[in-house]
């Protein structure tokens, strides 16, 4: 609700992730119910653009939650959301880079989700979180991974020119769409114990004419990056017209998945077993 007021207020290049919030909410709300939360300590989400991870988990906790992120706008939208829902903890909006940022108390469990695929040293972040988190202390990863997006029947050839290119864009820039299937290797390098190794698979049955949600983040999303794929040269603006318009003319109903991989995970302890003290105010 708080989020509708708000995406107003959005920029239309930023209209797309605020819709993924939105959209992907129940799945998200869904997973958090289960986290080990705990009253004491500080929590950091990393990457929390409009916020609503950090807040959903200051609902479910009295403690501090830092939430990270370098978009000083994005942090700004989300701070104006959080006002109008009831949380037990406290929010802190931070404005920094999930690189080197260092919260002032110490921190017994971290989130990060859609965050990593966009980071070009994914492993030299994994491994500055690590070194901030108490033994024993959790961390719950969340990234997409587009070997799980399968649509039947197939999309025009000449959009999946399109998709193509939004890949390339993001790889241009450091990031990596198949990051999901690599976050257990990761974790385990960074020196973290895997507790959770999910794949989070959505399926939905798409009307076109309906001009459903999925769609509309998608469009938005392209639109969005579009000035950037053709000044990369990964698309002409001719692919790009041909493209959006097979689209638009493939009609009649689609089934399509999505999957994102889901990871939580511990640091370990000196001894390799987590600690008991924290193992109580944890779970
Ligand atoms: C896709 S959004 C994250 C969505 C959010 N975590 C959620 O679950 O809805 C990725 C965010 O990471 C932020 N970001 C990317 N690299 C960053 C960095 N090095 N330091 C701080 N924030 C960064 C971006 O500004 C963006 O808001």
């Amino acid at each position: 609700m708080a989020l509708i007021q708000e995406e107003a207020r959005v920029p239309p290049d930023d209209r797309w992730l605020f819709l993924q919030t939105a959209l992907t909410g129940p799945a998200r709300r869904e997973w958090v119910a289960h986290w080990p939360v705990g009253p004491l300590g500080a929590w950091v989400d990393w990457g929390a653009a409009y916020g609503a991870l950090s807040v959903e988990v200051a609902q479910r906790r009295g403690g501090a939650v830092y939430a990270v992120d370098w978009s000083r706008a994005r942090l700004e939208a989300a701070a104006r959301c959080a006002e109008r829902v009831a949380h037990r903890g406290i929010v802190l909006w931070t404005a920094a880079d999930v690189m080197t940022y260092r919260p002032p108390e110490p921190v017994v469990g971290m989130s990060a989700r859609f965050l990593l695929q966009h980071l070009p040293d994914p492993a030299g972040a994994l491994a500055h979180w690590a070194s901030l988190l108490d033994e024993g202390g959790w961390l719950m990863v969340e990234d997409v991974d587009d070997g799980w997006t399968v649509e039947h029947p197939e999309p025009p050839a000449r959009w999946n020119t399109v998709v193509m290119a939004l890949q390339q864009l993001q790889k241009s820039r450091g990031g990596d769409r198949q990051i999901g299937r690599r976050l257990p290797q990761l974790l385990t390098e960074a020196g973290f114990v895997l507790a959770e190794t999910d794949v989070a698979l959505q399926g939905a049955w798409v009307s076109p004419e309906a001009f459903a949600l999925s769609r509309q983040l998608e469009r938005l999303r392209l639109d969005g990056e579009r000035e950037a794929l053709l000044a990369g040269g990964h698309l002409t603006a001719a692919e790009w017209e041909a493209g959006v318009a097979a689209r638009a003319a493939a009609t009649g109903p689609v089934f399509m998945t999505a999957g994102t991989i889901r990871v939580r995970a511990r640091k370990r302890a000196p001894t390799g077993a987590p600690r008991a003290d924290l193992e109580r105010l944890l779970t």
